[in-house]
């Protein structure tokens, strides 16, 4: 527990709220799976963020002086048998860096007093079903006594837009977390590619949770504490449908299988997908196309640096599989036009319905504005060529260093009239993670490789 790193954390983000705010934070929920079964517990990011603490049933309350105050489970040896230590009221400060601490079922006690004469007490809006509620319950106990002198704040304000901001840009270390966890789940997905080959070569029948288990058991043998979102293992054309999960599918001979999995480490998560051939050598169109996807991820990695807009590695995809589309006949020239009629149409959308990243960090779609705050006004409207809808757009988000983004193209092909028949049911995306530098990028997942001839290699291995 690095408790001086949350600390500093929280006097930025009283820093931002102004000395007279207030902000309040709980973590997660707990959520019941069935009957006596709860789901894993998993802090809320924001929470976990500003203090490190991986309790359930827990607030902070931080004043625009960076003061802070935690709600925690009481001490309870019963519960504690049961459940787990608690650190406690009694020990949460020495413990976590915490400036007091409380059970949390003094908690509607204690509110009211500590929003007296506040300007604006800040939330995370439309994020935790009930906290408006509660918060509302909290402002009416201090109005009630408005008679005997309390003050009651004339603001509430949404604490995601500070803290999505300080959490869009990485500090060294968050990125040393990334950069562990992008090394644990590369491992994971050699392991699973090495899998598929040796048991299709000693005759074995092989499924999606067989290399599933794999990616399962090199996380967690690393100490990530769960996968940081549900694992695609999809064999042959089940690499078509996007949100595909981890089956019971087939992984046969000749064919390719997309794993998209990453895990969690620390409260971060990875993002790494691969595609590769089940027995180890991809055919002559399987090679073709994951080729053109790989050609169109470098185009991407090579604009992606500080300085650059969010949607540039989109732009620089789109142009290299739009027109590997038309030299393959995917598209047909006659009927698309050129490479802008086929860009300015989306023409591309049919094998590539997907954008090419989004931010990474402690939620896989991390947090934080994908427009440029410094443009906000900016504006200008379009019809979208395959909708009609009016679509509003504005300025994209200008990289800087430390942000963390995801690069992962990829092209499915569903069979179709006049698409060649050598491609039909294949589906590839190759993704990895990056970290925005002054000068380009670092990409935090080339742990397994993405080369045809280095996937082969490996799985020969
Ligand atoms: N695995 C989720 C994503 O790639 O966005
Ligand atoms: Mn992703
Ligand atoms: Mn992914």
């Amino acid at each position: 527990m690095n408790a001086s790193l949350y600390q500093s954390r929280r006097n930025a983000l009283a820093a931002r709220m102004g000395p007279n705010g207030i902000a309040i934070v709980p973590t997660a929920p707990e959520q019941q799976r069935n009957r006596d079964s709860d789901f894993q517990f998993r802090p809320d990011s924001y929470f976990y963020y500003l203090c490190g603490f991986v309790e359930p049933k827990a607030w902070l309350v931080i004043s625009g002086d960076g003061k802070t105050t935690l709600f925690c489970q009481p001490k309870d040896l019963e519960r504690e048998i049961w459940d787990g230590i608690r650190v406690g009221p009694e020990a949460a400060p020495g413990a976590l860096g915490v400036d007091a601490a409380f059970s949390v079922t003094e908690l509607d006690a204690k509110l009211p007093a500590l929003l007296d004469g506040r300007d604006a007490v800040w939330f995370p809006f439309a994020t935790h079903k009930g906290l408006e509620a509660r918060v509302d319950s909290w402002l009416a106990a201090l109005r009630a006594r408005v008679r005997y002198g309390t003050l009651c704040p004339e603001q509430q304000r949404d604490l995601c837009g500070p803290l999505d901001e300080m959490r869009l840009i990485k500090d060294a270390s968050e990125i040393a977390t990334m950069r562990r966890a992008g090394h644990i789940s590369a491992g994971a997905h050699i392991r699973a590619m090495q899998l598929s080959a040796s048991m299709l070569r000693a005759g074995q029948e092989v499924r999606e949770y067989h290399l599933d288990a794999e990616l399962l058991h090199e996380f967690r043998r690393h100490g990530s504490q769960y996968p940081a979102y549900g694992s695609i293992v999809a064999a042959g054309a089940n690499a078509c449908v996007l949100h595909y999960r981890a089956d019971a599918g087939l992984v046969r001979d000749g064919e390719l299988v997309l794993i998209d999995a990453g895990c969690e480490l620390d409260g971060y998560a990875s993002d790494i997908t691969r595609t590769f051939p089940a027995n180890g050598v991809f055919s002559g169109p399987q090679r073709v196309l994951y080729e053109l996807v790989l050609a169109s991820q470098e185009a991407a990695i090579a604009v992606t640096k500080a300085g650059a807009r969010f949607t540039d590695p989109h732009e620089a995809t789109v142009k290299v599989l739009a027109q590997g589309m038309l030299d393959l006949g995917l598209l047909d020239k006659n009927k698309v036009g050129t490479l802008d009629d086929v860009i300015e149409k989306r023409a591309y959308f049919q094998f590539y319905m997907h954008r090419t990243g989004h931010w990474l960090g402690m939620d896989v779609h991390d947090c934080g504005a994908y427009t440029e705050p410094s443009e906000l006004g900016v504006r200008h409207e379009r019809k979208d060529a395959l909708t009609g809808e009016t679509i509003i757009n504005r300025p994209a988000r200008i990289l800087r260093s430390g942000m963390v983004l995801t690069i992962e193209p990829g092209i499915y092909v569903r069979p179709a009239a006049g698409v060649p028949e050598e491609f039909h049911n294949i589906g590839i995306r190759i993704e990895d993670d990056a970290v925005v530098t002054d000068t380009g990028c670092e990409l935090i997942s080339r742990g397994v490789p993405v080369a045809v001839d280095a996937i082969e290699a490996l799985m020969r291995a």
